[in-house]
């Protein structure tokens, strides 16, 4: 393979460096283009933009591969817990027994949320959105912690890191306790991390929480499938908002909101929002596949396609094996599992999709199981957050241990020409 890429224009010739990565994918490196040439190049949603080299994950669209660290995914979601699976992102390599244990006992350390917290989630509305919430109270984080960490400081990044992987389940489940009108308490830290997680969820006043050991690993299963997905849209926030030097907090709040929306993790909501809406119609799917198709129409099929993956999303193969599991061994019939079952087969055969190589995303049989966890609707973007934490963090921390510059792209400008200023009564 030539190590260089040649562009002309204009009759003149340029000369670009081609990068190889590890699993042999190319990109050409553009870093002096503008500076030789006084072009860029254009890319709105950045389909065709590597914004930088990263060693965390690998997915391979064609193929339907996805890899944590070197790890198959579906490994990881098989025989490794969501601790292991986060100190894995985050640190590069898998923990023995006693780096697991130290992590943990430092997380647990830190699993206290500063009082006054609670009078910032109380002056929110019971009908305020989670996610909302969630991305507030991360932001409010900063106020009783350090702002910023010394990055050239192992210490103090394993710090930072360790506080907002024991808070962040905290807030997380105050968020849903808030929604639910259930008194905001905190956790036991004679549990393990996500058995702990699911208890500050869950515990009602005056019962005793009885733990199910499905229910515990059908969400730690989740947590690891949600762990990270390279550079999608949350994570490339973190990473761009992380490139100022806001701290970690900060960044991450910012990749919360983006997550929120619902052509990224606010879609697992819409999914199960869409299959409601199938079955309270009658189940017919193909009338919500004509819409679907409708270029006049703003409706999507959501919990389908994917800007990476092109032939299959190992993470819904996964999920939708589990969705049937969980549902058999927790003795629930769920109505909605049929209806999206009858989706995926209609759309895999219809043109539209298979032109498009339109498969189901993760988020297409994530809410069938959150649902049968028992959480609500409203929580299961919150959930998705949960689960992407270590990957934003792991983004986050790389992005600043390269020395990355600040993220700031260029455009084209196409608005109005030079003008002379109009005064008021000339408007
Ligand atoms: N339903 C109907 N048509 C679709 C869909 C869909 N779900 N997804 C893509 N298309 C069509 C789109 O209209 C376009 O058609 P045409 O070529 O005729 O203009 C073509 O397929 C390519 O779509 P695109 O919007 O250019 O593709 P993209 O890579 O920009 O978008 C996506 C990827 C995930 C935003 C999009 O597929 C989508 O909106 N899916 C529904 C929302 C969803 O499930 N999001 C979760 C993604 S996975 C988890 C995560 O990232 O958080």
């Amino acid at each position: 393979m030539s190590d260089k890429a040649i562009l002309e224009f204009g009759g003149s010739k340029y000369e670009f460096p081609v990068v190889q990565g590890t699993e042999n994918e190319v990109g050409i490196d553009i870093k002096t283009l503008r500076g030789s040439s006084g072009m860029i190049t254009l890319d709105p949603g950045y389909k065709n933009t590597g914004s930088c080299e990263s060693g965390i994950t690998f997915l391979n669209g064609e193929k339907g591969i996805l890899r944590y660290r070197g790890y198959a995914i579906e490994d990881l979601a098989e025989k490794a817990d969501f601790l292991e699976v986060a100190f894995l992102l985050i640190f590069g390599e898998l923990p023995n027994q006693e780096q697991l244990h130290k992590f943990h006992e430092d997380i647990k350390h830190e699993s206290h949320v500063d009082e006054e917290m609670k009078k910032i989630i109380n002056g929110f509305p019971k009908s305020a959105h989670p996610m909302g919430v969630l991305s507030s109270l991360t932001s409010a984080l900063i106020a009783f912690n350090p702002t910023s960490v010394d990055v050239a400081s192992e210490e103090a990044m394993y710090s930072a890191i360790v506080r907002i992987m024991a808070k962040f389940p905290v807030l997380v489940a105050w968020t849903m306790r808030k929604k639910m009108g259930l008194p905001l308490e905190y956790g036991d830290d004679t549990m393990g991390y996500v058995e702990n997680l699911h208890k500050m969820m869950f515990k009602r006043p005056n019962k005793e929480y009885k733990m199910n050991r499905v229910v515990i690993d059908a969400l730690d299963q989740l947590l690891i499938l949600h762990a990270d997905h390279e550079q999608n849209c949350s994570t490339s926030t973190v990473r761009i908002v992380g490139s100022s030097h806001a701290g970690l907090f900060a960044s991450l709040s910012a990749g919360i909101s983006a997550l929120w929306g619902p052509l990224h993790g606010g879609a697992n909501q819409a999914v199960l929002e869409m299959l409601e809406a199938i079955a309270a119609d009658g189940g017919d799917t193909n009338k919500f596949m004509a819409k679907a198709k409708d270029k006049n129409d703003s409706f999507r099929l959501m919990g389908f396609g994917h800007r990476v993956y092109k032939n299959f999303d190992p993470r819904a193969k996964i999920l939708k094996k589990a969705a049937d599991e969980v549902l058999g061994d927790l003795g629930i019939e769920d109505h909605i599992l049929d209806v999206a079952k009858g989706l995926e087969k209609v759309a895999l055969e219809d043109q539209y999709f298979v032109k498009r190589k339109l498969y189901p995303n993760v988020d297409f049989y994530s809410g069938i199981i959150y649902r049968a966890l028992g959480i609500p609707v409203e929580m299961f973007t919150v959930m998705f957050a949960m689960g992407r934490l270590p990957g934003w963090i792991a983004h986050w921390r790389e992005m600043r241990l390269r020395g990355e510059p600040i993220g700031r792209p260029r455009q084209i400008y196409i608005g109005e020409n030079s003008r002379p200023f109009a005064a008021m009564n000339n408007r």
